[in-house]
């Protein structure tokens, strides 16, 4: 049986792999929203196994899986043997065994790949502490959606330096652009945690003004991720200085685009203003979601699909 290929980290995919799934997404959608049916998967099952909150993930796999002619099934650890000490590498021979790809949701990124390692089947990350590919595959579609390709790009990051944040900067190396971060002090980009590999992409910036200055692109999230809750109170002094407002807005290039993952804090780390205003694209980032991960789990069961992309 050959190894199943999955997508663990923005990096597991080239960006010619990229350019294949952006043109896919495209073509996809596009069919959808004729109401068109597109059924490759046609009895194929997903395994979705969510160890922290969803609504967007959840939602965008379940109903994508279903419009691909599959079916999704939703696992989470409060009521099954996951959440009562069953070995990770147990469960993923088990549960590779009776579905055909798996989305996982969970804490350390150790486990996500402990899983892949004894899965017979394509495995999703479905956000990890370190990473959240599937986001950052429907941000840049999205971005490439509104003003074309990102390459040499300038992209500002202001606040946690969090799963996001490392996801960013992976891409970042590997389609070519540039990510400006600014975090407070004691909150910046480690490296080695970000998975980077050092290619002069990224820069960090101590005035989050001068990290939007020049951006193609302005984007942030919670001040507290999932699993972090017991450093809210103290997060929120810490940041309170990188909110995204109008100001922000105003130093980035214009025609600047702002997105947010989702959920957001309107008055923590982005205005009202900024979140509701004309340049935020949060609701089109959010729909993207469904059509990038069609293409996604089609490429990784599939393969490449030759000539009806364009
Ligand atoms: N952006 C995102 O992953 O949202 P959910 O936590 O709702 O899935
Ligand atoms: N950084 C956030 C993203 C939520 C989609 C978290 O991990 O909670």
């Amino acid at each position: 049986m050959n190894a199943p290929r999955h997508y663990l980290q923005f990096n597991d995919f080239s960006c010619a792999e990229y350019d294949y799934l952006f043109s896919r997404t495209r073509w996809i959608k596009e069919r959808f929203k004729r109401y068109e049916p597109h059924h490759p998967l046609f009895d194929r099952t997903l395994v979705m196994i969510f160890e922290k909150a969803s609504t967007r993930t959840r939602l965008s796999f379940e109903a994508g899986m279903q419009q691909l002619g599959g079916s999704a099934i939703y696992l989470n650890t409060r009521d099954s043997q996951l959440g009562r000490g069953e070995p990770v590498e147990d469960a993923a021979q088990v549960i590779s065994r009776m579905s055909d790809i798996v989305m996982i949701r969970t804490f350390e990124q150790s486990i996500i790949e402990r899983f892949a390692e004894y899965s017979r089947v394509p495995v999703i990350n479905g956000l990890t502490n370190e990473y959240h590919p599937c986001q950052i595959l429907a941000d840049i579609y999205t971005f490439i959606e509104h003003r074309g390709s990102i390459k040499g790009k300038t992209v500002a990051w202001v606040g946690d330096s969090n799963n996001v944040c490392n996801t960013w900067l992976q891409a970042a190396e590997v389609l070519d652009f540039h990510v400006h971060v600014s975090t407070p002090p004691g909150y910046e980009v480690e490296p080695e945690r970000a998975g980077l590999y050092g290619t002069g992409h990224y820069a960090h910036f101590d005035d989050p003004m001068a990290a939007c200055r020049g951006a193609d692109l302005v984007t942030t999230d919670v001040w507290t991720s999932m699993g972090f809750e017991a450093e809210n109170e103290e997060r929120m002094r810490d940041f309170a200085d990188w909110q995204v407002d109008e100001d922000m807005m105003k130093v980035a290039n214009p025609g600047a685009l702002f997105m947010h993952c989702l959920p957001a804090h309107r008055g923590e780390e982005v205005s009202a203003e900024v979140i509701d205003g004309p340049q935020s694209v949060v609701w089109d980032e959010a729909e993207n979601r469904l059509h990038v991960q069609k293409a996604l789990m089609e490429y990784l069961l599939i393969g490449k699909i030759e000539g009806d992309c364009a």
